[in-house]
């Protein structure tokens, strides 16, 4: 099976490129084991602190944060991060060419039941004028990454990775540390019979929204005359990992509840990243008012509705605005 090195060679991506994301790598591998880990370690349960989302903090979101941090500081590639766990942008290496945005932890709630969680991050080219600590750099379309990916550690640790050459997703094999390429190229069926969304919040989406649920809900009866399956992880990169593996549509849509958070998913670190993933494996992703890769990011915690997935569904779905 070929390993990540020789398939980013493959793929054209620089040799500076291939080093960093291997370093972000190593630094999900300490992640994995620590999760892996849990209760024996003592990484269960929350802080007292909350971050600059007003989510407590997990233990686990604070160890995978400073693990990041410090491998990616200290890497010499990186100009500056943004993390989810981080009120500001933190300055690294002031002649580092590169940025990283990432969520350390996503899905932490996950971390009490022993279920899905994982690293979400996204690479950019770091403008030379740059300070390290100016978060203006970081305000660039997702068209403007060079790599995306997540790492999920579920009973097999996974990673998801493009560098706008296909999606591929390897495996890593714990006997030797590396990860392996198992499936390469992966292409999300155009039709599916499964959706995911929290339901629970039908109340506050837009009229059109509710209508297109209620369709799906409606099965074979329905207007969309089949039945439909719901999944939902609560870890939006267990979500997309399904999506990619066997397609589907996922959605945190538009919510009226705050008009400051038109969505729950931020832009830099979860939507943008996913978002590259699913167009590189023939998919879609949309706020419901254009593509997530081409919304211009004003902060850099920057919420944004999504509905990501299956090409003929997102389209589907996209129509009920204009009914
Ligand atoms: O913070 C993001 C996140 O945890 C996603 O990973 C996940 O898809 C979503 O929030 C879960 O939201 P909810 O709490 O509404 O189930």
């Amino acid at each position: 099976m070929k390993r990540l090195n020789s398939q980013l060679q493959n793929d054209g991506a620089p040799l500076e490129l291939i080093l960093l994301i291997r370093t972000l790598l190593a630094g999900c591998k300490e992640i994995s084991f620590r999760v892996s880990q849990g209760a024996l370690a003592g990484v269960l349960g929350s802080t007292l602190s909350e971050n600059v989302q007003g989510e407590t903090q997990k233990k686990l979101d604070v160890i995978s944060n400073q693990i990041l941090k410090d491998i990616l500081s200290e890497s010499g590639y990186v100009k500056a991060i943004s993390s989810e766990e981080e009120d500001d942008v933190v300055g690294c290496n002031p002649d580092g060419n590169y940025l990283v945005s990432f969520d350390p932890l996503d899905g932490s709630s996950n971390t009490e039941i022993n279920s899905l969680i994982g690293t979400i991050f996204s690479i950019t080219h770091a403008p030379q004028w740059m300070e390290p600590n100016d978060p203006s750099a970081f305000l660039q379309p997702g068209t403007q990454m060079v790599a995306a990916g997540y790492v999920l550690y579920g009973p097999s640790t996974m990673l998801a990775l493009t560098t706008g050459r296909g999606t591929h997703i390897y495996t890593l094999d714990k006997t030797h540390g590396g990860f392996l390429l198992t499936h390469p190229n992966v292409k999300v069926p155009e039709q599916t019979k499964e959706f995911s969304i929290n339901a629970s919040n039908q109340r506050h989406w837009e009229p059109s929204m509710q209508s297109y649920i209620n369709d799906l809900l409606a099965g074979e009866e329905g207007p969309r005359g089949k039945n439909y399956n719901m999944r939902w992880v609560a870890a939006m990169v267990g979500d997309i990992h399904r999506l990619l593996c066997r397609g589907g549509i996922f959605m945190y849509p538009y919510d009226k509840r705050d008009p400051a958070k038109p969505g729950k998913l931020r832009l830099l670190y979860e939507a943008n990243p996913m978002a590259f993933l699913m167009e590189q494996a023939g998919g879609l992703a949309d706020t419901g008012d254009g593509r997530i890769l081409e919304v211009m990011p004003t902060e850099i915690h920057q919420r944004v509705p999504v509905l990501i997935g299956s090409k003929e569904e997102v389209e589907t779905c996209l129509s009920y605005k204009s009914k």
